[in-house]
Protein backbone atom coordinates (compact mmCIF):
# COMPACT_ATOMS: atom_id res chain seq x y z
CA UNK A 1 0.00 0.00 0.00
CA UNK A 2 1.27 3.34 -0.96
CA UNK A 3 -0.18 6.38 0.57
CA UNK A 4 0.34 9.94 -1.98
CA UNK A 5 1.82 13.05 -0.63
CA UNK A 6 1.61 15.92 -3.62
CA UNK A 7 -0.20 17.14 -5.50
CA UNK A 8 -3.22 16.76 -3.98
CA UNK A 9 -6.10 18.69 -3.86
CA UNK A 10 -8.84 19.55 -1.39
CA UNK A 11 -12.63 20.58 -2.25
CA UNK A 12 -13.28 23.35 -4.78
CA UNK A 13 -14.65 25.19 -2.45
CA UNK A 14 -11.56 25.32 0.13
CA UNK A 15 -9.51 25.68 -3.29
CA UNK A 16 -11.69 28.36 -4.27
CA UNK A 17 -11.65 29.84 -0.84
CA UNK A 18 -8.05 29.91 -0.57
CA UNK A 19 -7.31 31.74 -4.01
CA UNK A 20 -9.58 34.59 -2.80
CA UNK A 21 -8.22 35.21 0.70
CA UNK A 22 -4.80 34.24 0.18
CA UNK A 23 -3.06 34.79 -3.16
CA UNK A 24 -0.84 37.73 -2.40
CA UNK A 25 -0.87 38.16 -6.72
CA UNK A 26 -2.30 36.15 -9.02
CA UNK A 27 0.41 33.68 -10.57
CA UNK A 28 0.64 33.88 -14.12
CA UNK A 29 -0.13 30.19 -15.24
CA UNK A 30 1.52 29.41 -18.80
CA UNK A 31 -1.45 27.05 -18.88
CA UNK A 32 -5.19 27.30 -17.60
CA UNK A 33 -6.02 26.04 -14.61
CA UNK A 34 -7.87 23.32 -14.06
CA UNK A 35 -9.42 21.53 -10.53
CA UNK A 36 -6.69 19.09 -9.93
CA UNK A 37 -8.00 15.63 -8.92
CA UNK A 38 -7.82 14.31 -4.88
CA UNK A 39 -5.16 11.82 -5.27
CA UNK A 40 -4.96 9.79 -1.74
CA UNK A 41 -3.82 6.17 -2.51
CA UNK A 42 -4.58 5.27 0.83
CA UNK A 43 -7.73 7.10 2.64
CA UNK A 44 -8.35 6.34 6.21
CA UNK A 45 -11.71 5.79 7.72
CA UNK A 46 -14.09 8.83 7.53
CA UNK A 47 -12.43 10.62 10.10
CA UNK A 48 -12.71 14.46 10.19
CA UNK A 49 -10.39 16.39 8.58
CA UNK A 50 -8.60 19.01 10.55
CA UNK A 51 -10.01 21.96 8.45
CA UNK A 52 -7.28 24.43 7.39
CA UNK A 53 -7.44 27.77 9.65
CA UNK A 54 -8.58 29.71 6.47
CA UNK A 55 -11.64 27.61 5.63
CA UNK A 56 -13.13 28.25 8.92
CA UNK A 57 -12.62 31.59 9.05
CA UNK A 58 -13.99 32.03 5.39
CA UNK A 59 -17.54 31.36 6.70
CA UNK A 60 -17.83 34.51 8.64
CA UNK A 61 -16.56 36.63 5.87
CA UNK A 62 -18.95 38.52 3.96
CA UNK A 63 -17.41 39.78 1.05
CA UNK A 64 -13.45 38.89 -0.88
CA UNK A 65 -12.57 42.49 0.55
CA UNK A 66 -12.93 41.74 4.24
CA UNK A 67 -11.39 38.84 4.00
CA UNK A 68 -7.90 39.69 2.22
CA UNK A 69 -8.27 42.23 4.97
CA UNK A 70 -8.72 39.64 7.46
CA UNK A 71 -5.34 38.71 7.49
CA UNK A 72 -5.96 35.51 7.97
CA UNK A 73 -3.22 33.96 6.06
CA UNK A 74 -1.26 34.97 9.41
CA UNK A 75 -3.05 32.37 11.21
CA UNK A 76 -1.91 29.47 9.15
CA UNK A 77 0.90 27.45 10.78
CA UNK A 78 2.89 24.73 9.13
CA UNK A 79 5.63 22.72 10.44
CA UNK A 80 8.18 21.59 7.91
CA UNK A 81 10.31 18.71 8.01
CA UNK A 82 13.70 17.57 5.70
CA UNK A 83 15.52 15.09 5.44
CA UNK A 84 16.53 13.64 2.10
CA UNK A 85 20.61 14.36 1.96
CA UNK A 86 22.84 14.59 5.11
CA UNK A 87 20.71 17.15 7.25
CA UNK A 88 18.09 17.04 9.74
CA UNK A 89 15.93 19.91 9.84
CA UNK A 90 12.69 21.07 11.00
CA UNK A 91 10.56 24.89 11.17
CA UNK A 92 7.68 26.17 12.01
CA UNK A 93 6.41 29.55 9.36
CA UNK A 94 3.39 31.30 9.80
CA UNK A 95 1.40 31.75 6.31
CA UNK A 96 2.67 35.18 6.38
CA UNK A 97 6.30 33.95 6.31
CA UNK A 98 7.28 34.67 9.77
CA UNK A 99 9.66 32.29 10.52
CA UNK A 100 8.54 31.29 14.56
CA UNK A 101 11.82 28.41 14.58
CA UNK A 102 14.75 26.75 12.40
CA UNK A 103 16.37 23.76 13.65
CA UNK A 104 19.16 21.59 11.85
CA UNK A 105 21.24 18.65 12.99
CA UNK A 106 24.00 18.18 10.56
CA UNK A 107 25.73 15.38 9.67
CA UNK A 108 29.39 16.87 9.41
CA UNK A 109 31.39 14.20 11.82
CA UNK A 110 29.73 11.62 9.38
CA UNK A 111 30.82 13.07 6.27
CA UNK A 112 34.31 13.16 7.35
CA UNK A 113 34.33 9.96 8.37
CA UNK A 114 32.88 8.51 5.20
CA UNK A 115 33.95 11.25 2.48
CA UNK A 116 30.84 11.61 1.39
CA UNK A 117 26.96 10.75 2.60
CA UNK A 118 26.72 6.91 3.15
CA UNK A 119 22.85 6.26 2.75
CA UNK A 120 22.58 3.86 5.82
CA UNK A 121 24.44 5.83 7.98
CA UNK A 122 22.54 9.21 7.02
CA UNK A 123 19.20 7.32 7.63
CA UNK A 124 20.79 6.08 11.25
CA UNK A 125 21.62 9.60 12.06
CA UNK A 126 18.12 10.75 10.96
CA UNK A 127 15.95 8.48 12.52
CA UNK A 128 18.66 9.36 16.02
CA UNK A 129 17.83 13.27 15.35
CA UNK A 130 13.76 13.49 13.79
CA UNK A 131 12.71 13.46 17.23
CA UNK A 132 14.58 15.60 19.19
CA UNK A 133 14.85 18.20 15.66
CA UNK A 134 10.86 18.43 15.40
CA UNK A 135 10.53 18.98 19.23
CA UNK A 136 12.57 21.79 19.36
CA UNK A 137 11.18 23.56 16.69
CA UNK A 138 8.12 23.03 18.02
CA UNK A 139 9.28 24.41 21.50
CA UNK A 140 10.98 27.37 20.16
CA UNK A 141 8.28 28.70 18.03
CA UNK A 142 6.19 28.14 21.20
CA UNK A 143 3.07 26.07 19.77
CA UNK A 144 2.18 22.38 20.00
CA UNK A 145 1.07 19.95 17.17
CA UNK A 146 -2.39 21.04 18.04
CA UNK A 147 -1.75 24.55 16.97
CA UNK A 148 -0.63 23.58 13.85
CA UNK A 149 -2.98 23.87 10.50
CA UNK A 150 -0.30 21.10 8.72
CA UNK A 151 2.49 19.04 8.48
CA UNK A 152 4.56 19.64 5.22
CA UNK A 153 7.84 17.42 4.52
CA UNK A 154 10.06 16.82 1.86
CA UNK A 155 9.21 13.68 -0.57
CA UNK A 156 11.84 13.85 -3.10
CA UNK A 157 14.43 14.15 -4.70
CA UNK A 158 16.64 12.77 -2.14
CA UNK A 159 18.19 9.26 -1.03
CA UNK A 160 14.67 6.70 -0.26
CA UNK A 161 16.27 5.71 3.65
CA UNK A 162 16.40 9.39 4.35
CA UNK A 163 13.20 10.24 3.32
CA UNK A 164 11.72 7.70 4.86
CA UNK A 165 12.20 9.26 7.70
CA UNK A 166 10.99 12.22 7.77
CA UNK A 167 7.86 11.45 6.20
CA UNK A 168 7.21 8.87 8.71
CA UNK A 169 7.86 11.72 11.47
CA UNK A 170 5.38 13.80 9.64
CA UNK A 171 2.67 10.87 9.31
CA UNK A 172 2.64 10.36 12.48
CA UNK A 173 2.27 13.35 13.76
CA UNK A 174 -0.41 14.05 11.32
CA UNK A 175 -2.01 11.11 12.33
CA UNK A 176 -2.36 11.44 16.01
CA UNK A 177 -3.32 15.18 15.75
CA UNK A 178 -5.27 15.08 12.40
CA UNK A 179 -2.97 17.10 10.32
CA UNK A 180 -3.40 17.35 6.40
CA UNK A 181 -0.04 16.77 5.00
CA UNK A 182 1.79 18.67 2.16
CA UNK A 183 4.60 16.12 0.37
CA UNK A 184 7.11 18.89 -0.95
CA UNK A 185 9.91 18.98 -4.14
CA UNK A 186 12.99 19.82 -2.46
CA UNK A 187 14.37 21.78 -5.32
CA UNK A 188 11.11 23.25 -5.43
CA UNK A 189 11.72 24.59 -1.98
CA UNK A 190 14.92 26.04 -2.93
CA UNK A 191 13.35 28.52 -5.36
CA UNK A 192 10.41 29.19 -3.72
CA UNK A 193 11.79 30.10 -0.26
CA UNK A 194 12.88 33.53 -2.13
CA UNK A 195 9.09 34.23 -2.17
CA UNK A 196 9.09 33.91 1.18
CA UNK A 197 12.37 36.49 1.64
CA UNK A 198 11.19 39.00 -1.21
CA UNK A 199 7.12 39.10 -0.75
CA UNK A 200 7.47 40.86 -3.88
CA UNK A 201 9.14 38.31 -5.93
CA UNK A 202 5.78 36.92 -8.31
CA UNK A 203 6.16 34.83 -10.93
CA UNK A 204 7.24 34.09 -13.51
CA UNK A 205 11.07 34.41 -12.65
CA UNK A 206 14.36 32.41 -13.51
CA UNK A 207 15.93 30.44 -10.81
CA UNK A 208 19.36 29.02 -10.46
CA UNK A 209 19.71 26.18 -7.94
CA UNK A 210 22.62 24.61 -7.29
CA UNK A 211 23.25 22.35 -4.21
CA UNK A 212 25.19 19.16 -3.77
CA UNK A 213 23.28 16.65 -5.89
CA UNK A 214 21.72 19.24 -8.46
CA UNK A 215 22.25 21.94 -10.99
CA UNK A 216 19.48 23.48 -11.92
CA UNK A 217 17.96 26.30 -14.22
CA UNK A 218 14.34 26.74 -14.36
CA UNK A 219 11.88 29.67 -16.09
CA UNK A 220 9.01 29.36 -12.97
CA UNK A 221 5.65 30.52 -14.38
CA UNK A 222 3.56 29.76 -11.33
CA UNK A 223 3.51 27.74 -8.54
CA UNK A 224 4.20 23.57 -9.45
CA UNK A 225 4.74 24.97 -12.92
CA UNK A 226 8.14 24.98 -14.15
CA UNK A 227 10.34 24.39 -17.34
CA UNK A 228 13.65 23.12 -17.00
CA UNK A 229 15.89 25.22 -19.62
CA UNK A 230 19.64 22.96 -18.39
CA UNK A 231 20.58 20.70 -15.31
CA UNK A 232 23.91 18.85 -15.01
CA UNK A 233 25.08 15.65 -17.31
CA UNK A 234 27.14 14.35 -14.98
CA UNK A 235 27.91 16.27 -10.57
CA UNK A 236 26.64 19.44 -9.37
CA UNK A 237 28.77 22.26 -8.69
CA UNK A 238 28.64 21.26 -4.88
CA UNK A 239 29.90 18.01 -5.18
CA UNK A 240 33.02 19.62 -7.34
CA UNK A 241 33.27 22.12 -4.28
CA UNK A 242 33.38 18.88 -2.27
CA UNK A 243 35.91 16.62 -3.64
CA UNK A 244 38.11 19.60 -4.36
CA UNK A 245 38.14 20.80 -0.47
CA UNK A 246 38.37 16.93 0.35
CA UNK A 247 41.27 16.45 -1.93
CA UNK A 248 43.10 19.82 -1.22
CA UNK A 249 42.99 18.21 2.34
CA UNK A 250 40.79 21.02 3.76
CA UNK A 251 38.94 20.72 6.50
CA UNK A 252 35.24 19.66 5.97
CA UNK A 253 33.50 19.69 9.24
CA UNK A 254 31.67 22.84 8.02
CA UNK A 255 31.39 21.50 4.50
CA UNK A 256 33.95 21.47 1.86
CA UNK A 257 32.31 24.42 0.09
CA UNK A 258 32.38 26.86 2.91
CA UNK A 259 36.20 25.69 3.25
CA UNK A 260 37.34 26.18 -0.44
CA UNK A 261 35.93 29.35 -0.48
CA UNK A 262 37.69 30.69 2.40
CA UNK A 263 41.34 29.31 1.12
CA UNK A 264 40.40 30.90 -2.30
CA UNK A 265 40.49 33.73 -0.72
CA UNK A 266 44.01 33.49 -0.19
CA UNK A 267 44.89 32.26 -3.42
CA UNK A 268 45.87 33.47 -7.06
CA UNK A 269 42.59 32.63 -9.17
CA UNK A 270 44.50 33.16 -12.73
CA UNK A 271 47.56 30.63 -11.47
CA UNK A 272 46.14 27.51 -12.82
CA UNK A 273 44.79 27.14 -16.16
CA UNK A 274 41.82 25.29 -15.72
CA UNK A 275 39.33 24.52 -19.33
CA UNK A 276 35.68 26.14 -18.53
CA UNK A 277 33.30 22.93 -19.24
CA UNK A 278 30.82 22.52 -22.43
CA UNK A 279 31.90 25.93 -24.15
CA UNK A 280 31.30 23.89 -27.57
CA UNK A 281 27.90 23.36 -26.03
CA UNK A 282 25.25 25.90 -27.12
CA UNK A 283 23.00 25.08 -24.30
CA UNK A 284 22.23 26.18 -20.40
CA UNK A 285 23.15 22.21 -19.61
CA UNK A 286 26.14 21.79 -17.11
CA UNK A 287 28.60 19.63 -16.07
CA UNK A 288 31.29 19.36 -12.94
CA UNK A 289 33.02 15.88 -13.80
CA UNK A 290 35.76 17.30 -15.90
CA UNK A 291 36.93 20.30 -13.89
CA UNK A 292 36.70 17.93 -10.46
CA UNK A 293 39.05 15.82 -13.04
CA UNK A 294 40.90 18.77 -13.76
CA UNK A 295 41.47 19.80 -10.19
CA UNK A 296 42.85 16.16 -8.87
CA UNK A 297 45.76 16.15 -11.58
CA UNK A 298 46.30 19.82 -10.61
CA UNK A 299 47.21 18.61 -6.96
CA UNK A 300 48.79 15.68 -8.24
CA UNK A 301 50.96 17.14 -10.91
CA UNK A 302 52.55 19.89 -8.13
CA UNK A 303 52.95 17.28 -5.62
CA UNK A 304 50.85 18.36 -3.16
CA UNK A 305 50.79 15.73 -0.05
CA UNK A 306 47.46 17.02 0.55
CA UNK A 307 46.71 13.17 1.21
CA UNK A 308 49.27 13.00 4.19
CA UNK A 309 49.37 16.59 5.10
CA UNK A 310 46.02 18.47 6.47
CA UNK A 311 45.88 22.27 5.41
CA UNK A 312 46.64 23.37 9.25
CA UNK A 313 50.03 21.89 9.16
CA UNK A 314 51.37 22.85 5.64
CA UNK A 315 54.10 24.66 4.61
CA UNK A 316 53.31 28.42 3.47
CA UNK A 317 54.64 27.16 -0.12
CA UNK A 318 52.07 24.51 -0.12
CA UNK A 319 49.16 26.67 1.36
CA UNK A 320 50.04 29.43 -1.41
CA UNK A 321 49.61 26.19 -4.27
CA UNK A 322 46.74 24.36 -2.88
CA UNK A 323 45.13 28.19 -2.21
CA UNK A 324 45.74 29.00 -6.14
CA UNK A 325 44.49 25.99 -6.94
CA UNK A 326 40.92 26.26 -4.95
CA UNK A 327 40.27 29.93 -6.35
CA UNK A 328 41.98 29.01 -9.89
CA UNK A 329 38.59 25.79 -9.29
CA UNK A 330 36.21 28.16 -8.22
CA UNK A 331 36.82 30.80 -10.54
CA UNK A 332 36.12 28.35 -13.68
CA UNK A 333 33.38 26.58 -11.82
CA UNK A 334 31.37 30.03 -11.25
CA UNK A 335 32.35 31.38 -14.72
CA UNK A 336 30.75 28.03 -15.95
CA UNK A 337 27.46 29.33 -14.21
CA UNK A 338 27.62 32.58 -15.67
CA UNK A 339 28.01 31.29 -19.17
CA UNK A 340 24.78 29.15 -18.38
CA UNK A 341 23.22 31.30 -16.59
CA UNK A 342 23.58 34.04 -18.94
CA UNK A 343 21.94 31.66 -21.76
CA UNK A 344 19.16 30.95 -19.39
CA UNK A 345 18.48 34.36 -19.44
CA UNK A 346 18.14 34.77 -23.35
CA UNK A 347 16.33 31.75 -23.17
CA UNK A 348 13.81 32.72 -20.55
CA UNK A 349 13.10 36.34 -21.66
CA UNK A 350 12.23 34.82 -25.26
CA UNK A 351 9.56 32.83 -23.42
CA UNK A 352 8.36 35.49 -21.33
CA UNK A 353 9.92 38.85 -21.39
CA UNK A 354 7.87 39.61 -18.09
CA UNK A 355 10.88 38.20 -16.03
CA UNK A 356 12.32 40.54 -13.64
CA UNK A 357 13.82 38.13 -11.34
CA UNK A 358 16.32 36.10 -10.79
CA UNK A 359 16.35 33.97 -8.10
CA UNK A 360 19.77 31.84 -7.03
CA UNK A 361 19.27 29.34 -4.20
CA UNK A 362 20.55 26.05 -2.55
CA UNK A 363 23.50 25.04 -0.67
CA UNK A 364 26.41 27.04 -3.21
CA UNK A 365 24.14 29.98 -3.58
CA UNK A 366 25.52 31.03 0.24
CA UNK A 367 29.29 31.49 -1.16
CA UNK A 368 30.01 35.07 -1.49
CA UNK A 369 31.92 34.69 -4.83
CA UNK A 370 28.78 33.41 -6.57
CA UNK A 371 26.63 35.96 -4.95
CA UNK A 372 28.72 38.40 -6.57
CA UNK A 373 29.21 36.79 -9.89
CA UNK A 374 25.65 36.22 -10.71
CA UNK A 375 24.28 39.68 -9.12
CA UNK A 376 26.65 41.01 -12.33
CA UNK A 377 24.15 38.90 -14.69
CA UNK A 378 21.60 40.02 -13.35
CA UNK A 379 22.63 43.83 -13.56
CA UNK A 380 23.51 43.13 -16.96
CA UNK A 381 20.14 41.88 -18.30
CA UNK A 382 18.10 44.42 -15.90
CA UNK A 383 16.71 42.02 -13.78
CA UNK A 384 16.53 41.70 -9.44
CA UNK A 385 18.91 38.87 -8.16
CA UNK A 386 16.96 37.46 -5.27
CA UNK A 387 19.28 35.19 -3.18
CA UNK A 388 18.38 34.13 0.34
CA UNK A 389 20.07 34.31 2.78
CA UNK A 390 23.00 31.77 3.60
CA UNK A 391 21.00 29.78 6.26
CA UNK A 392 17.49 29.37 3.70
CA UNK A 393 20.29 28.56 1.14
CA UNK A 394 21.75 25.69 2.75
CA UNK A 395 19.09 22.57 3.37
CA UNK A 396 16.46 23.73 6.04
CA UNK A 397 13.12 23.69 7.19
CA UNK A 398 11.73 26.56 6.49
CA UNK A 399 11.87 26.08 2.74
CA UNK A 400 9.65 22.90 3.13
CA UNK A 401 6.77 24.96 5.69
CA UNK A 402 7.02 27.93 3.22
CA UNK A 403 6.49 25.77 0.06
CA UNK A 404 4.36 23.33 1.57
CA UNK A 405 2.13 26.83 2.35
CA UNK A 406 2.19 27.69 -0.98
CA UNK A 407 0.64 24.40 -1.28
CA UNK A 408 -1.46 24.34 0.96
CA UNK A 409 -2.91 27.90 0.30
CA UNK A 410 -3.58 26.93 -3.60
CA UNK A 411 -5.78 23.50 -2.19
CA UNK A 412 -3.10 20.71 -3.06
CA UNK A 413 -2.68 18.65 0.43
CA UNK A 414 -3.66 15.11 1.56
CA UNK A 415 -5.72 14.01 4.21
CA UNK A 416 -4.37 12.90 7.92
CA UNK A 417 -3.37 9.24 6.91
CA UNK A 418 -5.62 6.14 8.42
CA UNK A 419 -5.26 6.03 12.12
CA UNK A 420 -4.66 2.41 11.85
CA UNK A 421 -2.04 3.20 9.56
CA UNK A 422 0.76 0.62 9.68
CA UNK A 423 4.13 1.58 11.04
CA UNK A 424 5.67 -0.32 8.46
CA UNK A 425 3.73 1.40 5.36
CA UNK A 426 5.41 2.02 1.97
CA UNK A 427 5.31 5.54 1.25
CA UNK A 428 5.24 7.04 -2.23
CA UNK A 429 8.92 8.30 -1.98
CA UNK A 430 10.08 10.13 -4.68
CA UNK A 431 13.95 9.88 -5.33
CA UNK A 432 14.36 10.97 -8.51
CA UNK A 433 11.88 13.64 -9.74
CA UNK A 434 12.53 16.38 -11.91
CA UNK A 435 11.14 19.52 -11.23
CA UNK A 436 9.64 20.58 -14.62
CA UNK A 437 9.90 18.96 -18.54
CA UNK A 438 12.87 19.91 -20.50
CA UNK A 439 12.88 22.74 -22.79
CA UNK A 440 13.23 21.05 -26.21
CA UNK A 441 16.14 23.43 -27.15
CA UNK A 442 18.49 22.31 -23.63
CA UNK A 443 17.66 18.81 -24.36
CA UNK A 444 21.36 16.90 -23.99
CA UNK A 445 20.75 13.70 -26.09
CA UNK A 446 24.04 12.25 -23.97
CA UNK A 447 21.77 12.77 -20.92
CA UNK A 448 18.64 11.70 -22.04
CA UNK A 449 20.16 8.18 -22.74
CA UNK A 450 21.54 8.06 -19.46
CA UNK A 451 18.53 9.08 -17.64
CA UNK A 452 15.85 6.68 -16.36
CA UNK A 453 13.41 8.97 -14.57
CA UNK A 454 11.66 6.85 -11.73
CA UNK A 455 8.93 10.13 -11.20
CA UNK A 456 7.22 12.19 -13.86
CA UNK A 457 7.92 15.78 -12.80
CA UNK A 458 6.25 17.62 -10.63
CA UNK A 459 4.90 20.28 -13.22
CA UNK A 460 3.60 17.41 -15.10
CA UNK A 461 1.74 15.90 -12.11
CA UNK A 462 0.12 18.72 -11.15
CA UNK A 463 -0.97 19.46 -15.06
CA UNK A 464 -1.81 15.83 -15.40
CA UNK A 465 -4.33 16.18 -12.57
CA UNK A 466 -5.69 19.02 -13.73
CA UNK A 467 -7.46 16.89 -16.99
O1 LIG B 1 21.32 22.60 -0.76
P1 LIG B 1 22.32 21.91 0.09
O2 LIG B 1 22.43 22.35 1.52
O3 LIG B 1 22.08 20.37 0.11
C1 LIG B 1 21.72 19.66 -1.03
O4 LIG B 1 20.52 19.70 -1.38
O5 LIG B 1 22.65 19.11 -1.65
O6 LIG B 1 23.73 22.06 -0.63
C2 LIG B 1 24.86 21.47 -0.09
C3 LIG B 1 26.04 21.82 -0.97
C4 LIG B 1 27.30 21.11 -0.54
O7 LIG B 1 27.95 20.58 -1.67
C5 LIG B 1 28.12 22.22 0.09
O8 LIG B 1 29.51 22.04 0.02
C6 LIG B 1 27.68 23.41 -0.75
O9 LIG B 1 26.29 23.23 -0.89
N1 LIG B 1 27.99 24.66 -0.10
C7 LIG B 1 28.87 25.55 -0.59
C8 LIG B 1 28.95 26.59 0.35
N2 LIG B 1 28.10 26.31 1.38
C9 LIG B 1 27.51 25.11 1.08
N3 LIG B 1 29.59 25.55 -1.73
C10 LIG B 1 30.40 26.59 -1.96
N4 LIG B 1 30.54 27.62 -1.09
C11 LIG B 1 29.85 27.67 0.06
N5 LIG B 1 30.01 28.69 0.91
ZN1 LIG C 1 19.18 21.08 -0.95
Amino acid sequence: MAATLLPTLSPPASRAAALLLLRRAPPKPFRAPAPLLRRVLAPGPSLPVRSPTFRSSLATMPSTAAAAASGSRADLLMLGIETSCDDTAAAVVRGDGEILSQVVSSQEDLLVKWGGVSPKMAEEAHALAIDQVVQKALDDANVSESDLSAVAVTVGPGLSLCLRVGVHKARQIAKAFRLPIVGVHHMEAHALVSRLVNKDLDFPFLALLISGGHNLLVLAHGLGQYVQLGTTIDDAIGEAYDKSARWLGLDMRKGGGPALEQLALEGDPNAVEFRVPMRQHKDCNFSYAGLKTQVRLAIESRNIPADEIPISSATEEDRQLRANIAASFQRVAVLHLEERCQRAVEWALKMDSSIKYFVVSGGVASNQYVRTSLNHIAEKNDLQLVCPPPRLCTDNGVMIAWTGLEHFIAGRFDDPPAVDEPDDMQYDLRPRWPLGEEYSEGRSVARSMKTARVHPSLTSMIQGSAH
